[in-house]
Parts: C-alpha cells; sequence; structure tokens
C-alpha cells in the first residue's frame, strides 16, 4: 500500500506532482501490478479526435492482477462475501482461491460455448456472486463484457445486445427483489425475439422457477460448470483492448455504450479505492449499488479485487424485509467501509431512527456517497446517525463515462464539507468554464464543469459510434471533457456540483435522458407528443413530470386535466377513472421499454407545450411549473402561443 496518502500536505504535494507530471505520477503506480509486457510509452492523447491512449503496448489481463497475484498470501481471504435477499439464508464466501477457481472454470465454459478474445458477452443477472465470476471470466478470456441492469425490460435488454451485436448471453432463471421475484429468462426470451446475433444462452438456477430452455441455444450454469477444469490461463490483452461496454443516458433518445479500456481502468480504479476509502488490509467493504452500473463495475468488483480486499455483494433491497437491513448486514458483517447512494440514505432516513438504534454499527470506519447529490440534511444524518460523529463522509463524484472517482475527500485525509465533494483526486484536473468556454478561474465561482487533462480511466469511446463520443464530451467546449454537471467552486477552493445542466435526469441516481423517457411515453398510441423534465423529489432526488398531448379521441373520452366537478358526479368520476386509467398505462407503457425506474411520478395532460416559433420547446417552462416555481416564468413573449403556458400552470400537479 505504498501509494496510500495519509496526510491532507501529502495529498498536496502528492496532487502537485500528479499535474506537473502526469506520466512519471501514474507510471509509477502501474508498476504495482503483474504484466505480461511492460508498456513503452505512458500516454498519448488529443481531445479533438478524441484519442486517449494510456501504458501503451502494455499487455497483460486484469485477472491476473484481481485474483492470481493475491493467491501467493492471501488465497484463504475472504474475495465476496455475498448477503442474500433472504436474510436467513446463509452468506455465501468465496476465497480468492475459491473465486479463482470458479472464474478459471467459467472461462472454459466461455471458451466451450465460442467466446473468443474480442466478443461482446452480455449479462442480465441478479447480485449473486456468479454475476461477478461471470464478469471476471469474460476478462479472463478477453472478451468484453456488457451488462445490463436487471431492472431494465426486454426493450432496453435487446436493444444493447444489438448495438453491442452480442455474441452470448448470461442470465438467470429469475431473481429476488424484497419479497418479489422476477422472471428473467422470460425477459431474455422475449428479448431474444429482435435481436440475431446471440448464438449461446447460459442460465444460471437461482429461483427454481420453470422456465423455457431452448435446445441448442440455452445451456444450464451449473451442467457446464461441471465439465469445466478450474485452470484457465489468462488470454493476453493489450492495454487498450476493450474491457467493457456499459450503456448509459445521454440527452439524446438512444443509450450509449461507453467503452472502457483494461491497463487505465485497472490502475485508476485501484488507485482511487485505496486512496478514497483507506483500505486497509481486514476491512470488510460494502458498496450497496448494482453491479449494473458503473459503480458496482469500479467498487463492487474491479476496485476491491484489484487490492485484494473484501467485498460485500448484496442481492436484496434496503427496505426488505424492514428498514434496517443494511445496519443489520452492517453488524453482522462486521462491515468497515459502506458506500451508498442518497437516495437510499434519504429513504432510510424517512423511516425513522428505530430502525437503527438496534444496530451497534462500531465497526464502521468510513461511510460514501455517491450517484447524486447529497443534501445537508441526509448529510447529517448520515454523519451522526450512522457515522457516529466519527466516520468520515467521501462524498465521491464521478460518472460512467469517468471509470472511478474523480472529486472526492480521501477519508480522514482531506477535511470534509456537508454537501460538497471536496477537491480533485492526483491526477485529476477539473476546470470551471463559462457558456462561451471560457474558464472561470479563482474561488467563489460557478461554472460547467469540465476536465483538461485525461485521466487513465477517461472513457475511449461510445461503441460503434466515435463521434457521437466526440460531439457528447469533446465538442462543446474546444481541448477539455465536459462532464454536463454544473459546479461550484467555494472560497476554500472546494468544489460542490449543482447537478446536471443538460437534458439528463438523475433518478434514485439512476441518470435518464428526457427523450429516452418521451420516446416511450409516445410509444402509447393516443399520445401525440410528451415533454418530460425533472422536479426535485424528497426521496428520489429528482423526479419525471411528464407533459402529455393525447390525440381527440382520447379528449372526446374526457381524457383532459382539468377542474372535474362539472355539477355532473357520475360523468366527472367516470372522466376521473379514465384518466388515472389513462396514466396507468403510460407508467405501464414505460416500464416495459425501459424500466420501472423510468416512470414518471405525475402526469399533466396538456392541449400544447410552450414552443418557440423555431418549434423547439422551452423546457426552462415546463421546469419551473414542474418545481411549482411559477411566479417567474421569465421571457414567455417568444412563444408561439404564451396563452398555452396559462393552462399548463392553472392545471399543474
Ligand atoms: O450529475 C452527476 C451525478 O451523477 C452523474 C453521473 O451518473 P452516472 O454516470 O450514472 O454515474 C453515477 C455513479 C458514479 C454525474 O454527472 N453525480 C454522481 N456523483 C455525484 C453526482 N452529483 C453530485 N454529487 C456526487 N457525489
Amino acid at each position: 500500500m505504498q501509494h496510500k496518502i495519509t496526510s491532507f500536505e501529502q495529498y498536496q504535494e502528492t496532487y502537485k506532482k500528479s499535474v506537473e507530471h502526469p506520466e512519471q505520477f501514474w507510471d509509477e503506480i502501474a508498476h504495482t501490478f503483474s504484466w505480461k509486457k511492460k508498456w513503452d510509452t505512458t500516454l498519448d492523447w488529443n481531445f479533438k479526435e478524441p484519442s486517449v491512449k494510456w501504458f501503451i503496448n502494455g499487455k497483460l489481463n486484469i485477472t491476473e492482477n484481481c485474483l492470481d497475484r493475491h493467491l501467493e498470501k492471501n488465497a484463504q481471504k475472504p474475495a465476496i462475501i455475498w448477503e442474500s435477499n433472504d436474510i436467513n439464508e446463509p452468506n455465501r464466501i468465496l476465497t480468492y482461491q475459491e473465486l479463482h477457481d470458479e472464474v478459471c472454470r467459467f472461462s472454459n465454459v466461455l471458451q466451450n460455448n465460442g467466446i473468443e478474445k474480442g466478443d461482446r458477452v452480455c449479462i442480465y443477472m441478479p447480485m449473486i456472486p456468479e454475476l461477478t465470476i461471470a464478469v471476471l471470466a469474460c476478462a479472463r478470456v478477453g472478451a468484453i463484457h456488457s451488462v445490463v441492469f436487471a431492472g431494465f425490460s426486454s426493450k432496453s435488454l435487446s436493444d444493447r445486445i444489438n448495438d453491442a451485436t452480442c455474441k452470448l448471453l448470461v442470465t438467470a432463471d429469475g431473481l429476488y427483489r424484497g419479497n418479489k421475484t422476477v422472471a428473467l429468462k422470460e425477459i431474455c426470451d422475449e428479448a431474444l425475439q429482435t435481436t440475431s446475433s446471440i448464438e449461446k444462452v447460459i442460465v444460471y438456477k437461482r429461483t427454481n422457477e420453470a422456465i423455457n430452455m431452448q435446445i441448442g441455444r440455452d445451456v444450464w450454469w451449473h451442467s457446464e460448470m461441471q465439465k469445466a477444469t478450474p485452470h484457465f490461463d489468462a488470454v493476453e490483452v493489450d492495454s487498450e483492448d476493450a474491457l467493457f461496454i456499459l450503456y448509459t443516458s445521454g440527452s439524446t433518445g438512444k443509450p450509449k455504450g461507453v467503452v472502457h479500456t483494461t491497463a487505465g481502468y485497472m490502475v485508476f480504479t485501484y488507485y482511487t479505492f485505496l486512496n478514497v476509502f483507506q483500505y486497509e488490509s481486514d476491512d470488510v467493504f460494502w458498496c450497496t449499488a448494482d453491479v449494473g452500473w458503473i459503480t458496482g463495475h469500479s467498487y463492487i468488483i474491479y476496485g476491491p479485487l484489484l487490492n485484494g480486499a473484501t467485498s460485500v455483494m448484496f442481492e436484496g433491497i434496503p427496505t426488505f424485509p424492514d428498514a434496517g437491513r443494511f445496519w443489520a448486514v452492517i453488524d453482522k458483517l462486521s462491515v468497515s467501509k459502506f458506500y451508498t447512494a442518497p437516495t437510499a440514505i434519504r429513504s432510510l432516513m424517512a423511516s425513522g431512527l428505530e430502525f437503527v438504534y438496534p444496530y451497534k454499527l462500531d465497526t464502521l470506519k468510513v461511510i460514501g456517497s455517491v450517484g447524486e447529490p447529497i443534501n445537508e440534511e441526509a448529510w447529517y444524518w448520515y454523519h451522526e446517525h450512522i457515522g457516529k460523529q466519527k466516520c468520515p463522509i467521501v462524498d465521491t463524484w464521478w460518472q460512467t463515462e469517468t471509470g472511478g472517482i474523480l472529486i472526492s475527500p480521501i477519508a480522514g485525509v482531506t477535511p470534509t464539507k456537508p454537501t460538497f465533494a471536496t477537491l480533485p483526486l492526483p491526477g485529476v484536473q477539473p476546470i470551471l468554464v463559462d457558456s462561451g468556454g471560457y474558464e472561470v478561474s479563482g474561488n467563489n465561482v460557478e461554472g460547467f464543469l469540465c476536465m483538461k487533462f485525461p485521466w487513465p480511466s477517461i472513457l475511449r469511446t461510445t461503441y460503434g459510434d466515435h463521434e457521437r463520443c466526440r460531439l457528447t464530451y469533446f465538442s462543446t467546449y474546444e481541448n477539455l471533457y465536459f462532464t454536463g454537471d454544473g459546479c461550484r467552486r467555494d472560497e476554500d477552493g472546494y468544489y460542490r456540483i449543482i447537478g446536471r445542466v443538460d437534458d439528463v435526469m438523475n433518478i434514485s441516481g439512476h441518470r435518464l435522458g428526457t427523450a429516452e423517457v418521451e420516446n416511450a411515453i409516445n410509444e402509447h398510441p393516443n399520445v401525440v407528443e410528451s415533454a418530460v423534465v425533472a422536479y426535485p423529489h424528497d426521496i428520489k432526488g429528482q423526479g419525471i413530470y411528464a407533459f402529455v398531448i393525447v390525440d381527440k379521441q382520447s379528449i372526446e373520452k374526457g381524457i383532459v386535466d382539468t377542474d372535474p366537478d362539472t355539477g355532473d358526479a357520475e360523468a366527472d368520476s367516470l372522466r376521473l377513472l379514465n384518466i388515472t386509467a389513462f396514466k396507468n398505462e403510460i407508467r405501464d407503457i414505460v416500464s416495459k421499454i425501459i424500466s420501472p425506474i423510468a416512470k414518471p411520478d405525475k402526469i399533466q395532460i396538456v392541449s400544447g407545450l410552450p414552443k418557440t416559433r423555431s418549434g423547439k420547446i422551452m423546457r426552462r417552462i415546463l421546469r419551473k411549473v414542474a418545481e411549482n416555481d411559477i411566479s417567474n416564468l421569465g421571457d414567455t413573449t417568444t412563444l408561439l402561443d404564451p396563452s398555452i403556458v396559462d393552462e399548463i400552470v392553472k392545471n399543474a400537479q
């Protein structure tokens, strides 16, 4: 752990060195790892194309660094402790040796099923150790994993499979989530009707429900594993070979496949895990995210395993069987470092302290937050009731595209300030710019958050569409990576992320594009047009507010959001029923096309949308209505039909 920063002075020195001599800085860290062949040039980059390459011509396999490297000293150390959805089901513990052997076995299974270096493998799994095994086995054979969050619909799954032309799908019969089960294989079967690239499906048995197995295509995980040996020589890949694709929403309709490559991602997730959480060898680290998101990739799997840490993997949800589940598990497993999302903190805070008090939580040393701005109230509650005022809170800011944490306190080293992500980690060079792209310098300022120098795990491309990557991240401001976030730098030079400045929403820490949700709503046969905005939501951070124009037929049926009190009670209640049914249909459609997480919280039927003469929707006005801040709607004179605003305001939800 020679790269661990242990004092603020050391942070300042290290930071300075990392900015003055970035190549030398990362070079030294990269030497920690096992390489099949060392790199010959550390970095080559330009943000114009963009093209970023780290550790050029290095040859390696990341799983040798996650697994094999630890076997000599730590073969019997737990790598994964798995906590079931069912609180009474015993924990499963996989030591480094066991995880290594299982990964090797599954690598053989992948190979036996036709997977070769460079092939794309889609993984749509419950939060069980086999998900981690599948991910690492892909990396071991040199295949590119594309994990799709198991809460996504069959349509989202097939879109992602098609975009990356995945050859193989790893899934399970079903999954448990609180008191529900989800028939995963059924969803896969539906998705596979509109995909042609998948040749094999490997199915893990989790819920034991009867499922359809298509002969020749579908095989069982357990029978394939029985045939496989626990030895597999890790395939040599290049530093810049893709390790994985992870889809994320942007401001246009279609999610894009963010591509991360091998060596840079490895070096950066290793380094950030070690420092931000101040990893110690006896830690029990628990990140509550799902592996379907970047947080799970980087801080359940890769970051911890690269450090030889013990990582907890949780199948369930924070409120099952009750709102004390997180705290019960922390006590049961003696968790020392805990990493979760503000939305979970807010929802558990709302459940009341009676769910916290039964637990000691005295093993905790560091607690973290990720995915969205943490509000002051939640920060203090977390600090006082979970951290017992002794655990530093690391409010970590980063993105799917950044691969790892960029701005965050180093636990116990960086003095924290509620709601501030504080300072950039070594090697990270933030810059704030105004709308003209000019640097906003000095302190006590606000601007758009950009990065002016590449760190090792910056995204390399968006799968199959490099131009989209350039346009989205590298063309707004010349020679800068644009994050899409607004940010404040205070008098101490501390960074506070304000939120997205584009059409990306953050619902319970999940990223969704407004256009993506609108496209789904527009699939309803009676919807003519829709516009979606986010509004502040007590628990979810942001909620979704949809404004929907319906067709003539629906208006005739009374599907309009106006005062129902016409004096005819029967007609009014029938109309209300119709409206409720219609809104539920919209929610169902969004669930089916994207995921239940994308369901609009509020739906307002409108007769028109506030559009400029050139046809652009003025979302600013809709946002104000959704935020219930109608006192100052700003200039509406450029609208094609300003009267529409009055109607929208009058019937706001
Ligand atoms: O707006 C920022 C917000 O989440 C966005 C990235 O979302 P995603 O790619 O899904 O990754 C989430 C997990 C890393 C960012 O552009 N965000 C993330 N962390 C924070 C945050 N906003 C404020 N504070 C944070 N700590």
